[in-house]
């Protein structure tokens, strides 16, 4: 049996009706750019997400620019991150003109490890970066009091991690401004890309990310300062708001399916993903590690088994960024970790059997 690492198609037969029918209404409106459509999934996707305003934007990547430009955050700050996370994560901080500063992560979370925060902060850092790695949430109440102390402000990257809570709050609503991915392999996937702002709860924030997102024009044809053309598809739009309603079964389901990996897969010498304290993890990803990761890897696909690495690179080692000046062995756990992740296939459509196949695959493998 072939298992890919993930499959849109299956969803796509089980929504087709609904997903044309929204396309069908936006088609026949009479209004092909923002409209009802944006509006309502922005009024939806903030209330689900506990959160006074959304943005929608063009992508995941465009969210992050925008949330920053709309913090104030440009040329000669410094922004925190990770080096483990999605290139657009960092690629968006140096669009804005900042520059960022890499803290290594948690060996068993792979998340941020906010120990390492009092030494990267300096007199230019304005921001922290906390990303909700594979669809789990960074400890928020210690990045949120490291940020009050030094006078920072916080932008939570939650592309990954749509449904997922810290201490039963939401991402989204953990720090003043969020950013979310609507890319199609997301919690909450577009037929497309897309993205969206949320903002807690500040109006002036929110109105500064819509301006940002049309040419930072409040009114018609009259900018009021630069801004990008960045609007989340009004199509787009309108089959996330159909999807939206979904969203919780399916991240049952994404649990549903880790728990059944943890059954399968104990004791195989397989370092299985760590639910941390408080954490309601939504599973985008189903990371696991191996020091053979290479062979094991070849030898699924020869059972007709996809698995991926997420991410083979750690960011400060490629090319595109040396010039930020580190070297390898900077971000010891990162690098490491770099080398012995990989994913499993995990999406609210896989079958028991599918499943099954991957741990079948696994356990002759490692047994
Ligand atoms: C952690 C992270 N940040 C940002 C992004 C950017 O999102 P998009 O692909 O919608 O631009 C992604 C997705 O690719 C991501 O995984």
């Amino acid at each position: 049996m072939r298992v890919q690492v993930w499959d849109y198609r299956k969803e796509y037969e089980q929504h087709r009706e609904s997903i044309l029918a929204a396309v069908d209404k936006v088609f026949s409106s009479g209004r092909l750019i923002l409209g009802e459509s944006v509006d309502a999934l922005e009024r939806a996707f903030a209330k689900y997400s506990n959160a006074c305003h959304g943005v929608g934007v063009n992508s995941g990547t465009d969210a992050l620019l925008i949330a920053l430009k709309a913090l104030g955050i440009g040329p000669g700050d410094e922004v925190i991150t990770v080096a483990n996370t999605a290139v657009p994560t960092v690629s968006a901080i140096v669009t804005a003109g900042a520059t960022p500063r890499f803290v290594d992560v948690d060996p068993e979370t792979y998340l941020m490890d906010t120990g390492h925060l009092e030494n990267a902060v300096s007199s230019r850092t304005k921001c922290i970066l906390p990303v909700h790695l594979y669809g789990q949430c960074v400890d928020m109440d210690t990045v949120n009091d490291f940020a009050e102390t030094h006078g920072l402000k916080v932008l939570e990257d939650c592309a990954q991690s749509a449904g997922a809570r810290y201490k039963n709050r939401k991402c989204g609503s953990l720090s003043d401004i969020s950013a979310f991915s609507f890319y199609p392999t997301k919690n909450l996937g577009a037929y497309g890309d897309g993205g969206m702002v949320v903002v807690r709860d500040s109006d002036e924030l929110a109105d500064r990310a819509r301006r940002l997102r049309t040419y930072g024009m409040q009114g018609a044809y009259y900018s009021e300062e630069h801004g990008y053309n960045s609007r989340l598809d009004t199509v787009q739009a309108a089959i996330l708001l159909h999807k939206l309603e979904f969203l919780d079964g399916w991240l049952d389901r994404r649990r549903q399916i880790a728990r059944n990996y943890e059954r399968q897969l104990a004791g195989l010498g397989l370092v299985l993903p760590l639910e941390g304290e408080g954490n309601y993890h939504s599973y985008h990803l189903y990371v696991v590690r191996h020091s053979e990761r290479d062979r094991i890897i070849e030898e699924l696909k020869v059972r007709d088994i996809y698995v991926n690495i997420n991410y083979p690179f750690p960011i400060h080692t490629m090319p595109g960024y040396a010039d930020l000046g580190y070297v390898e062995g900077d971000l010891p756990i990162t690098e490491a970790l770099a080398k012995k992740i990989f994913s499993l296939p995990i999406y609210p459509t896989m079958s028991d059997e599918e499943q099954d196949a991957v741990c079948r695959a696994l356990v002759e493998i490692l047994s």
